[in-house]
Formats: structure tokens, C-alpha cells, sequence
């Protein structure tokens, strides 16, 4: 019997991009440079091959022939580590379109009992975005990401959508809802956290869709947070999964 894709998402372990560039660690260098970029902290929040995975995803590193087009929305901004690194993979193209950063910094809850700082991480955010030079690409937004996604319209394009915010079943379906139809033929759904074994509920929402939308999406991506066997976290199977829509 053929695997399900769900089945295959799980299986799947992507690590290099097919066309591994410079460019990409470049990007992560400045912005983890202690005065003009955001420092250690970019990889205290997050690993670096996942910052280097999504670069090279904006970038179109794993796009085949044809590009999508439209702007790259992130739910879930905090220090802006990701909308960085996406930003600088559009910052290298000539186009009209915008990276779109979304978060309420408001104190609540993130789906795993951490609340996270808030004031401290918008003024980190809008001071990472003006020394690296990105002020002109990015655009922060101070909201729920799912009410903000409810008010654009479907012809607003998108061709990457990046899912890393509040991590209940409630928000992230809400999100995909409101985000999914945004996304261009071509473009890349992709999400954060899947798998971790502290969000069972969030999770289970992703698989769910997944099966669901297996008709619709032609490339599946799996990016483990902890390859490495003998890791401490290697247990976990947290994972960033990313779903390109069929042409
Ligand atoms: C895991 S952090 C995001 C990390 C970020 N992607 C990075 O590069 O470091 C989660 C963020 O989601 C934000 N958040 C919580 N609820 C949200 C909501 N309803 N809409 C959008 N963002 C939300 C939090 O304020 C927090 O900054």
C-alpha cells in the first residue's frame, strides 16, 4: 500500500537545500553579528540549519523551474531571528513585495506555558530590522495574526507563509484558514514546531490538514529541529514543515 503523506512527512528528513549557497550563511552572519545584528541570540531561539532552511526557501532554493511571486507573511515575529533571515532572501530580489511580520506583543500564553516578553522583543525586533537595512522590506504588525489574515483579501499575494506563533490547536487552525488561501500556486506553506511532544494538539491540527490537503501540494519538506543522534533533544521529533501548492 503507498505510504499516506502524512505518513511520508514523518519519514522524511531534510537537511541541505538542493542548491546549498553562500548567500545563506552570509545572511545568517550578519545577523549574528554582535553590534549590527542580533547577536548569540539567534541562535539561542533557534538552531541554524532551520535559519538556513528557511532562507534558502525564500531564496528558491527548493523551488523547481518556475517562481512563485507575492509578498512572505511570518505569524509570530518575537526577537525577528526568522523574519530576518527571510528578509534578507528577499531583500535580494527586485520586486515590489514585502515581508510581512506579524505578532500583537501583548503578555499571553503561547499554547506551552511560556508568556513571552514582550516589550523587550519589539524594540529588539525594530532595531535588528534598521541595522541590517531591511527597514524598506519589512513591515511589523501589531496583531493577532489570524484576525490581521481574516481582513486581507484573496487577491493579496503571498508566496511564502511562515507558521511560528501562538502554538493552541484554536490559533493555529484559525491561522491556516485565514492564511492558506492566500498562498500563490507555487508557494510555501510552512510551519514551525510540528511534531514536539509538548504540543500534541498543535500538532494533530497540522496532520489533520495535511491529509486532508495532500491532493493540493506537491512537495513535502521535513526539517528536523535535532538531527543529530546521541543530541540531548534528539528524542523529540520537532520539526519545521514546509508545503509547496501545485501549479
Ligand atoms: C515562538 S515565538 C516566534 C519566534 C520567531 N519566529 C523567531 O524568529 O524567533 C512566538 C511568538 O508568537 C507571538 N504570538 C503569540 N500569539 C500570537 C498571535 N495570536 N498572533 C501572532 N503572534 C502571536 C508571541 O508574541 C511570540 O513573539
Amino acid at each position: 500500500m503507498p505510504k499516506s503523506v502524512r505518513q511520508q512527512v514523518l519519514d522524511l528528513t531534510t537537511s541541505v537545500s538542493p542548491k546549498r549557497i553562500e548567500n545563506a550563511q552570509t545572511a545568517l552572519d550578519r545577523l549574528m553579528h554582535p553590534e549590527r545584528g542580533i547577536g548569540g541570540l539567534a541562535t539561542e531561539l533557534h538552531v541554524p540549519h532551520e535559519l538556513l532552511f528557511l532562507y534558502e526557501l525564500a531564496y528558491g532554493c527548493w523551488d523547481d523551474d518556475r517562481r512563485s511571486y507575492g509578498h512572505i507573511i511570518q505569524a509570530g515575529v518575537h526577537y525577528g531571528v526568522t523574519l530576518c533571515m527571510l528578509a534578507q532572501a528577499a531583500e535580494k530580489e527586485v520586486s515590489p513585495y514585502l515581508v510581512y511580520g506579524i505578532d500583537p506583543y501583548q503578555p499571553q500564553d503561547d499554547g506551552d506555558g511560556y508568556t513571552y516578553p514582550h516589550t523587550e522583543a519589539y524594540a529588539g525586533v525594530r532595531h535588528t530590522i534598521s541595522q541590517l537595512g531591511l527597514a524598506n522590506r519589512v513591515c511589523v504588525c501589531c496583531f493577532d495574526s489570524a484576525t490581521f489574515c481574516e481582513q486581507l483579501s484573496v487577491m493579496f499575494p503571498v508566496r511564502l507563509a511562515f507558521i511560528d506563533s501562538n502554538h493552541t490547536a484554536a490559533h493555529v487552525t484559525r491561522e491556516i484558514r485565514s492564511i492558506e488561501p492566500l498562498v500563490n500556486p507555487g508557494g510555501w506553506l510552512v510551519f514551525h514546531d510540528v511534531f514536539h511532544t509538548k504540543l500534541p494538539e498543535f500538532s494533530h491540527v497540522i496532520e489533520r490538514w495535511i491529509c486532508d490537503n495532500e491532493h493540493r501540494y506537491d512537495k513535502w519538506l521535513r526539517l528536523r529541529k535535532y538531527p543529530e543522534e546521541g543530541h540531548e533533544f534528539s528524542h523529540i521529533p520537532m520539526s519545521t514543515v514546509a508545503c509547496r501548492k501545485k501549479w
